[in-house]
């Protein structure tokens, strides 16, 4: 098939979507719709019709290190590239690699030095999204990279063994520079996560899942349009891309999985399920473990959370597929296939580690936050992102309760804030989800609901070092819903 034919046939909202569509599972959807908010989202036009889920999951590699005087060395390279997605080549923006980037893993306690180079003609920056590091380490746009220069931020890792990311912050031009692929995974392992019976071979049966929506018009190419309607409403993709690769499949190599999940899309929450409806666990919420295994049919998850799962895939009966669920139908994302799965020596372990639960009398200071979206103007408590203001000013070594809300639009907002990771205390007085019982740095606040979470501040900020908390739909982000807070 030549390149136009490819692009052709993508084009076409194909017959098999609608036969899809028609085979959806009631319950999923409703569960989805009560979750939902009530904006329609752009529709993923691209079907299973043009790879057939040929393409095999690109797996990143993890980054290697050079250790000197117990430091470990790590060097990247924020790069200019081009990748073919879909049957052309676009311009794209790596880390060490073409689209996205290498994956960082360390071990708590560690020491690490990062080289950060920026081979780009634009000034960009690399931020440790759920680290617990200071201010002048965190990557935000006051530590930004500009052209050919680096950035070599050193410090030891304090964060539990997780799921996090590390991605661009670079000051109004997040989005399109995330969008582009700089954005890429971190894990961090403990003696907790190495001493637990639970699948852990990298890309293996521990398999990180980068899950992206991305734009492609009818030439192929993959843009990323500025408008006002992206402005507020966030950039919306029309198809899903699974760590770059668009209907990528994997070989099961036993029947227990376990997959880390990153939404790194710009602007769209995901809802995630196995074609047959299947049970699965969550393990981890965006800091680390969960105390208790939980069992799920379907997930949300939104822009920078990250959620570890385990599937036994034992037993399937027709094809599996791991499905995203729109309001309109539901689109197979990745493929799976068991048929040389072995048995697996590892279980879903019911307990998995003790969560050090914050006493909300621990709490001496509390915080009204509220993101508004007004009349084509984006605001944290009726202002917008300033870099020259400090919008918050936090003790060192307290703790303190946030209520976050969102007063204008019918949209959800994923609330992020940086150096610390919080604890969900309750959603308007009732107690908080179950998939949210752990630690997260990401919050999903819908309208008219109050989220109260609470959180320790370990770590300093000078004023010209501070720390952001702002929305996690990038656009929002970089058109002002955005705060900035010193902690000394
Ligand atoms: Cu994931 Cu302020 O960022
Ligand atoms: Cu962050
Ligand atoms: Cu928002």
């Amino acid at each position: 098939m030549t390149r136009r034919e490819i692009i052709k046939k993508i084009m076409l909202l194909s017959s098999s979507m609608f036969a899809l569509m028609a085979c959806e599972d009631k319950n999923i959807r409703a569960k989805k719709e009560k979750n939902s908010n009530s904006i329609n989202l752009k529709k993923i036009k691209l079907t299973n019709d043009i790879y057939n889920f040929n393409q095999k999951l690109l797996i990143p590699d993890i980054e290697k290190y050079e250790l000197k005087n117990n430091i470990k060395h790590f060097n990247f390279k924020i790069q200019k590239a081009s990748k073919n997605f879909i049957g052309k080549d676009v311009p794209t923006y790596g880390v060490n690699a073409d689209y996205l980037g290498t994956t960082l893993r360390v071990k708590t306690k560690d020491l690490v030095s990062l080289n950060v180079e920026n081979n780009l003609d634009i000034l960009t920056t690399c931020h440790w999204h759920g680290w617990h590091v200071e201010g002048q380490n965190d990557g935000s746009m006051h530590q930004s990279i500009a052209p050919s220069k680096s950035w070599n931020p050193s410090f030891e890792i304090k964060n539990h063994a997780g799921t996090y990311f590390y991605h661009s912050h670079a000051h109004g031009k997040t989005a399109e520079q995330v969008y582009k692929g700089i954005s890429g995974m971190i894990i961090v392992d403990d003696d907790i996560s190495e001493n637990l019976d639970i699948p852990n071979e990298y890309g293996v049966d521990d398999i990180p899942l980068i899950v992206q929506d991305k734009f492609f018009t009818q030439e192929g190419d993959m843009v990323y349009t500025k408008s006002n309607r992206t402005t507020m409403m966030g950039h919306m993709g029309n198809t899903y891309l699974v760590n770059g690769v668009y209907q990528p499949k994997i070989e099961a190599s036993t029947n227990l999985l376990r997959f880390r999940i990153l939404n790194a899309s710009n602007a769209r929450t995901i809802f995630l399920g196995f074609s047959d409806k299947r049970e699965f666990y969550q393990i981890a919420t965006d800091g680390g473990f969960m105390e208790k295994s939980l069992a799920l049919n379907s997930l949300k998850i939104a822009p920078a959370e990250r959620i570890e799962i385990m599937v036994d895939i034992s037993n399937a009966k027709n094809e599996l597929f791991l499905n995203a669920y729109e309001n309109y139908g539901f689109v197979p994302i990745m493929k799976i296939d068991t048929s040389n799965a072995k048995k697996s020596n590892h279980k879903v372990p019911s307990f998995l580690t003790k969560i050090d639960w914050i006493n909300p009398k621990e709490a001496t200071t509390t915080r009204d936050i509220n993101l508004a979206m007004r009349h084509g103007s984006l605001s944290i408590n009726n202002k917008k992102f300033l870099g020259s203001r400090i919008d918050e000013e936090v003790k060192l070594n307290s703790t303190e309760i946030w209520n976050l809300k969102t007063t204008s639009g019918p949209m959800d907002h994923p609330f992020h804030i940086h150096g610390t990771s919080f604890q969900v205390l309750s959603r308007d007085g009732n107690p908080p989800l179950d998939t949210e019982r752990g630690w997260k740095d990401v919050v999903l606040i819908r309208p008219k609901e109050v989220v109260k979470v609470i959180m320790r501040f370990n770590y300093k900020a000078d004023k010209n070092n501070p720390y952001m908390y702002h929305c996690h739909i990038l656009e929002h982000e970089d058109g002002g819903m955005m705060g900035q807070f010193s902690v000394s």
